[in-house]
Formats: C-alpha cells, sequence, structure tokens
C-alpha cells in the first residue's frame, strides 16, 4: 500500500487553514455577543488571561503532538497507548456534533447573503419580511433544509480536494478576503454618527458585571473559558490533524502564537465593526444568535442606499468564515477514518470518507434544521421538551431551548475541557513537556518558555479547567 497522506504546500497556507478554523462564528457572532452579554470588557480581560494560559499552552500541544505522531486525533493518541482510545473518539463525536450545528446556521447565513444579493439585483430577497424574516426563515423548513445541504455540499466539495489542493487553496484565498471586507465594514461603521458608544462599552475598564448577581464572576470566567475553546477550535482535534499535515521544516512556536493571536484580531475586529454599529443604530448588543441576523439586519435596513450592499458583504464574509472552519471539522473526521484505513493496511478513498462523515452530520443536524432554534411550536421539539420538561421551567434554565445549545453545551461545555484536560495532564505528567520540545526543536530552532510551559501543562491548565468545570456544576445546581 503507498497511500500519500499529503501535505500543507506552505506554511503560508496551513496559516491560512488553521487560523481559517479558529476564526468563524464564534468570532463573529459568540464573541461580540457574549462581551456584551458578560459585561464588555470585563469578559475581554478574562478572555485574553484565559487566551495566554491555556489557549496558546493547549494550542501548542495539539500542533505538536499532530506533528509527532503524523496522524489526526485518535491516531495521535493510539499511537501512545490503547487506553487513550476514548479521548480520541470523544473528539471526533463533538466535531461531528459540532459540524452539524454549524452548517445549519452556515445555511442561514448563506440564506441572508442570497438574500442580500437579490435585494442587490432588485429582486425582493427577504420574502417581503424585512427584519423580521429570520422568524419566517426559521418555519420555512424546506430553505432551512435546502440551504443546510447546500452548506454542506460545500463544505464537502473542499474537503474532498485534500489539504493542499482544497482546504489550503481555499482558505488561502478566502482569507485574506475576508480580513479586507472587515476591514472596510469597520471603517464604513465608525463613520455613522453614535458609533462611538460601543468602542467604549468594548474598551472601557469596567467590572461592574462581577457584583451582578445573574452572572458574577464565575458566569464571565466560565462564559469566556467556553468561548476561547470554541474560538481557537481546541479540545477536538481539529490543531491535532492540521499540525499532522504540517512539514518538520516548520517552526511550530511561531505558528503557535499567530494563530490564536490572530483570532482575537479578528474576534476584536468584529467587535469593532458589530457593536458600534448596534450602538449606532440603538440594537441592543446581547441579543445572542439573533444578533447576526435580526439585529444586523435592523442595521442595514437603516443604512440607506449602501445597506444592501454591506449586508451582502457581511453576510459573504460571515460565508467564507464559517465555510473555512466546518472544512476542518469535516477534515477532523475524515483524517480519522484515513488513519484508521491505513493502519490496517488498505488504501482509503478521502471522497466516499468525507462524504460519508457528511452524511452523518446532516442526519445528526436535522433536528437542528426543523426545530426553529427553540422558539417553539416547529416540525421538531426541542431536546428538553422532549424530555417532558416546560420550556423555561426550573433546571432547564441553564440547557438553553434548542438542539444547537444542547449540541453546543456537549461539545464545548464538556468535551472541549475535558479533551484540552486530558492532553495537558497527559503532555505534563505521562509523556513530560520534553516530547513538545524534541518537536518543536525538529525545525531547527530553540525552544522558548520550556519553563512556562511545563508549569502551564503541569498546573496552571489542570487548575484553570477543574475550575471551569466547578463553574459548570455551580450553574447547574446553583
Ligand atoms: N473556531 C470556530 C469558530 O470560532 C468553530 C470551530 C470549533 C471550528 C471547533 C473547529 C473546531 O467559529
Amino acid at each position: 500500500m503507498d497511500y500519500k497522506r499529503g501535505q500543507w504546500g506552505s506554511n503560508f497556507g496551513f496559516l491560512m487553514a488553521a487560523v481559517g478554523s479558529a476564526v468563524g462564528l464564534g468570532n463573529i457572532v459568540g464573541f461580540p455577543y457574549k462581551m456584551g452579554k458578560n459585561g464588555g470588557f470585563a469578559f475581554l480581560a478574562i478572555y485574553l488571561i484565559l487566551t495566554a494560559l491555556v489557549g496558546i499552552v493547549i494550542m501548542l500541544g495539539e500542533l505538536a503532538i499532530g506533528r509527532k505522531t503524523g496522524k489526526g486525533i485518535m491516531g495521535a493518541y493510539l499511537s501512545f497507548s490503547k487506553k487513550y482510545a476514548w479521548i480520541g473518539f470523544l473528539g471526533v463525536f463533538a466535531g461531528l456534533l459540532i459540524l452539524s450545528f454549524y452548517c445549519v446556521l452556515g445555511g442561514m447565513v448563506t440564506r441572508y447573503m442570497v438574500g442580500y444579493l437579490m435585494q442587490i439585483l432588485g429582486m425582493e430577497g427577504f420574502a417581503g419580511q424585512g427584519s423580521n424574516f429570520l422568524e419566517y426563515l426559521l418555519y420555512d423548513y424546506d430553505s432551512m433544509l435546502l440551504y443546510f445541504f447546500l452548506f454542506m455540499a460545500v463544505t464537502v466539495a473542499i474537503v474532498m480536494g485534500g489539504i493542499d489542493k482544497g482546504i489550503e487553496k481555499f482558505a488561502s484565498v478566502a482569507m485574506p478576503a475576508l480580513f479586507f471586507i472587515l476591514l472596510f465594514i469597520i471603517v464604513y461603521i465608525a463613520f455613522q454618527p453614535g458609533a462611538a458608544a460601543g468602542y467604549s462599552f468594548m474598551f472601557k475598564p469596567d467590572f461592574s458585571v462581577f457584583s451582578d448577581p445573574e452572572i458574577g464572576f464565575w458566569g464571565v470566567f466560565k462564559a469566556a473559558a467556553g468561548q476561547m475553546f470554541f474560538s481557537l477550535s481546541l479540545g477536538i482535534g481539529c490543531m491535532i490533524t492540521y499540525g499532522s499535515y504540517l512539514s518538520k521544516n516548520e517552526n511550530l512556536q511561531k505558528n503557535t502564537i499567530i494563530i490564536p493571536l490572530a483570532d482575537t484580531i479578528i474576534a476584536l475586529m468584529s467587535g469593532m465593526a458589530v457593536m458600534p454599529a448596534c450602538a449606532a443604530f440603538g440594537v441592543a448588543y446581547n441579543k445572542g444568535p439573533v444578533l447576526l441576523f435580526v439585529s444586523l439586519q435592523t442595521i442595514f435596513e437603516n443604512m440607506g442606499t449602501f445597506g444592501n450592499l454591506i449586508g451582502f458583504m457581511f453576510y459573504f464574509l460571515v460565508f467564507i468564515a464559517s465555510v473555512t472552519s466546518s472544512i476542518s471539522l469535516l477534515e477532523l473526521c475524515t483524517t480519522f477514518q484515513i488513519d484508521l484505513a491505513i493502519s490496517k493496511g488498505k488504501n482509503p478513498n478521502r471522497k466516499k470518507i468525507s462524504c460519508m462523515f457528511a452524511l452523518l452530520a446532516l442526519i445528526l443536524g436535522l433536528p437542528a434544521a426543523l426545530d426553529a432554534l427553540g422558539s417553539g411550536n416547529a416540525l421538531i421539539p426541542a431536546p428538553f421538551e422532549l424530555l417532558g420538561y416546560e420550556m423555561g421551567g426550573a433546571g432547564y434554565a441553564m440547557w438553553n431551548d434548542s438542539w444547537y445549545d444542547f449540541y453546543d453545551l456537549i461539545a464545548e461545555g464538556i468535551v472541549m475541557p475535558l479533551g484540552a484536560l486530558s492532553l495537558s495532564v497527559l503532555i505534563g505528567w505521562v509523556w513530560k513537556t520534553e516530547i513538545i520540545k524534541n518537536e518543536c526543536e525538529l525545525s531547527g530552532n530553540r525552544f522558548i518558555g520550556y519553563r512556562y510551559y511545563n508549569f502551564c501543562f503541569k498546573f496552571v491548565v489542570p487548575i484553570i479547567l477543574s475550575l471551569i468545570f466547578y463553574a459548570q456544576l455551580l450553574d447547574f445546581f446553583g
């Protein structure tokens, strides 16, 4: 058997793909929304601290373990011991769950993009609903399914092309485009009267949210931690997978810093597009995923002649960001199966494998596409409605209403921190930080900050992750 697993064509290509995985709905919707809900600056401060203490450390761990073993998450853990197989399994499973709801949301983004394109061409793009379109779309099951499938089809088409000819090629064009569109929108918004209040909400030191009985320090902490894992694509093996396709000549430590840095910059830039826009047009910051659809649509509607164009550009940008993330999720699963086949001496068929996982994600995503994001009275009831809970009743408060929230809770709330915790304990205590250092030094660069990383793998990350689980439990039983 002579199967070539593939490799990134260049370090730039790898970086665009990895930053593309990180930058997604999490940055453009999750970040401004969670920041809006959790006190603005206080959230930002905790987010940055967690990124330095946990995000960068786990990022290095994942990239190094991936490159060292030359395998995706499952293969990587198996090459140490069979008893770690469960971590690989959980990662792939969570990846599939995220992929499923991510493509539902990506499909909705596509629908809005198409809507604005139609408006530009002089057609009615939103069924005459204006900014009430979200309500209409959620119950328009045919459209929800159609755009969900379409988004998945785009994802699978790219992954079928393989690492360098599919993912890298797409990301190398799409990511720079995303950056410049975002920059343009930020500048445009900055000139809208009233925008300034949005910046001061983001950057003016204010920790009053810690004394808010509804949220408090632990609330902000938990939100920032979940956001960090999700936004950096950590804990489920996406970065192990991408690292496994990286040449031994590349500088891992440098890449490790660039990815979170770029991700944070794009998140801040998204905030600087969205929050001043909300301020200028009198729309609340903390409206959840609704922000992406209703609030922004209201804003574009009020922008006058340019509204349709800016609207189209904005949703096009979100579309790009989501596709570069969904391909990394599908690649996580695809690589898992490819490595499995190789280890059995078989010749894997990438196209078939990626289609199979896309199909699985489509099936898993059906309830998320058909439950109207938990708005009630939908074709498919929300998970807790099924279990006989009264919607909005006690014990139910943390489990928000939709399948999307439910999947997200499993992935972002449980599997991601658990995956990161296992990785960090294994590196710090079992395999020893030496293996990370040795892998990094293969490129001929000296490993910088050994003591810092060693201390973080051994103590800081496990402690912070235990605190995250503690905050999670507080939420559930509190
Ligand atoms: N990081 C992506 C985002 O911010 C989502 C993602 C999570 C992608 C996990 C891959 C793995 O939207």
